[in-house]
């Protein structure tokens, strides 16, 4: 389990996370909604560290992270596939991959189960990162995220630039992630009905603040639509 509490975060004066506290169950996709600029993207940097907290205190199954380096926290079981992919566009497929497990000197192959997951990664497994479709790339870096063998698997806007098509296989993935790998996902979206499809539970944020939480089969009830339309 994931326990954040209290988390403040400041880019300059501005005050951007404000006391930012919930609580992710294991096992479970917890979607995290929020209008443009409230600071989802700024929290995720902050559970891998690649932004220092100001205030706060994050747990991961009880062992606090806050003060670990993005690597540490990589070996601590967490993956983060970012806002807009990262992926090396100049390297191959299978190299994009292997780099994941750069931590692991035991790897040196891509494992079948990541193939099976995406088996448009191995037909292409020679081609150039960066000749591959949005929906592709997508697929490619939470590939490479899912070579670290994490448990916890945070996505940044993962349906951003991908075509309808692809955004159903990708959240039969995810789910399969969840349901068969028994891996905690934690994903950020700002696409409504995707995320309402996928959530076992809901988070949304409000100018850095966690203003509601609940169970995914009540997001209609809630309201939370209306909460991040613009
Ligand atoms: N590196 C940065 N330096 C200064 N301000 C930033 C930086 N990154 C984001 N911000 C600001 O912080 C706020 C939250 O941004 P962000 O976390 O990217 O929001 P979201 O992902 O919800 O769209 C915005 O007002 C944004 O302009
Ligand atoms: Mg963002």
């Amino acid at each position: 389990m994931l326990e954040v509490d209290s988390v403040n975060q400041y880019y300059g004066g501005s005050h951007i996370l404000r006391n930012v506290t919930f609580t992710l169950p294991s096992g479970q996709l917890t979607v995290l909604l929020g209008r443009n600029g409230v600071g989802k993207t700024t929290l995720l940097r902050c559970l891998m560290g690649v932004v220092a907290i100001r205030t706060g205190k994050i747990h991961w199954n009880k062992k606090p992270l806050e003060k670990l380096p993005p690597y540490s926290r990589v070996k601590n079981g967490l993956a983060y596939v970012p806002q807009g992919r990262d992926i090396f566009p100049r390297l191959s497929v299978e190299e994009n991959l292997l780099v994941g497990a750069a931590g692991n000197r035991s790897v040196r192959t891509v494992p079948e189960e990541i193939y099976k997951l995406f088996p448009v990664l191995k037909s292409m497994k020679s081609r150039r990162g960066g000749d591959l479709s949005g929906g592709q790339q997508q697929q490619l870096a939470i590939g490479r995220a899912l070579m670290g063998q994490p448990q916890l698997l945070i996505l940044d806007e993962p349906t951003e630039g991908v075509q309808p098509s692809i955004i159903q296989e990708l959240g039969r993935t995810l789910r399969h992630i969840v349901t068969e790998m028994n891996l905690t996902i934690l994903l950020v979206e700002q696409y409504y009905d995707f995320a309402k499809h996928l959530a076992d539970r809901y988070l949304v944020m409000s100018r850095g603040e966690m203003v509601a939480s609940g169970s995914g089969a009540t997001m209609d009830q809630d309201g939370v639509r209306h909460m991040i339309s613009v």
